[in-house]
């Protein structure tokens, strides 16, 4: 059973080398294999160090009580302008082998939470189209915004956006997992 907790610093490496794996596993066919060959450990952990350093608050884990750190997603503003949704997950990661286990929606959940205390109601994410990830977003309640070619590692993908007008829904729906009542409408 992992939790999720704000990350720290130190887990900087950890987080690249899960950003790494799940970008190998996931990519090929859809990211030119040189982007993917070309990821560098040691220039992932010097981004999320210096992501960490600004901005701690937007970056959230899930923590193994044996294995370590096994997902991470950070979020903030959203950055295109062109909708108006406010938030944005910015990304969102869990190691292969412990996918499908519930880890991918707690994280969503923390990430949402932040976002709620920023300021945020609204949010959307952005998702290459051929990743399968997508039917996450939706099981989630997300709904498709837009879509559009968006750069990854400097190369245009087309990628489609989904959106949460109002994603107290999904909150409300973890904590009726737990038991506890809320007056949100049920999530699909
Ligand atoms: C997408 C991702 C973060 C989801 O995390 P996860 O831990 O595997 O998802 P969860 O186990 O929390 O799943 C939550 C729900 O979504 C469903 N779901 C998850 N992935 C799904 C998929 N690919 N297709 C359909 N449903 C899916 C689960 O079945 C579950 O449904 P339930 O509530 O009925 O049980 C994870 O699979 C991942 O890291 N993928 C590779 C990296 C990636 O593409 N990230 C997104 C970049 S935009």
């Amino acid at each position: 059973m992992s939790v999720v907790r704000q990350a720290r610093l130190e887990d900087a490496q950890a987080i690249a080398k899960i950003e790494i794996d799940t970008w190998r596993a996931t990519y090929p066919g859809m990211l030119p294999d040189r982007v993917l060959l070309n990821m560098s450990e040691r220039r992932q952990t010097s981004s999320w160090a210096s992501f960490l350093r600004h901005r701690p608050e937007d970056v959230w884990v899930a923590q193994h009580p044996h294995i370590g750190v096994i997902g991470f997603g950070n979020c903030g503003a959203q950055r295109d302008g062109t909708v108006d949704y406010t938030g944005e997950i910015y990304t969102l990661y869990v190691l292969p082998d412990l996918q499908g286990v519930g880890v991918g929606r707690a994280l969503m959940g923390a990430l949402f939470q932040r976002l709620e205390a920023s300021g945020h109601r609204s949010a959307l994410v952005w998702v290459v189209r051929g990743n399968p990830a997508r039917f996450f977003y939706e099981r989630l309640g997300g709904k498709q915004v837009m879509h559009r070619p968006i750069p990854v590692a400097g190369q245009p993908v087309e990628a489609i956006a989904y959106g949460w007008r109002n994603f107290s829904a999904v909150l409300g729906r973890r904590a009726r997992s737990r038991g506890e009542p809320t007056g949100d409408p049920p999530v699909q």
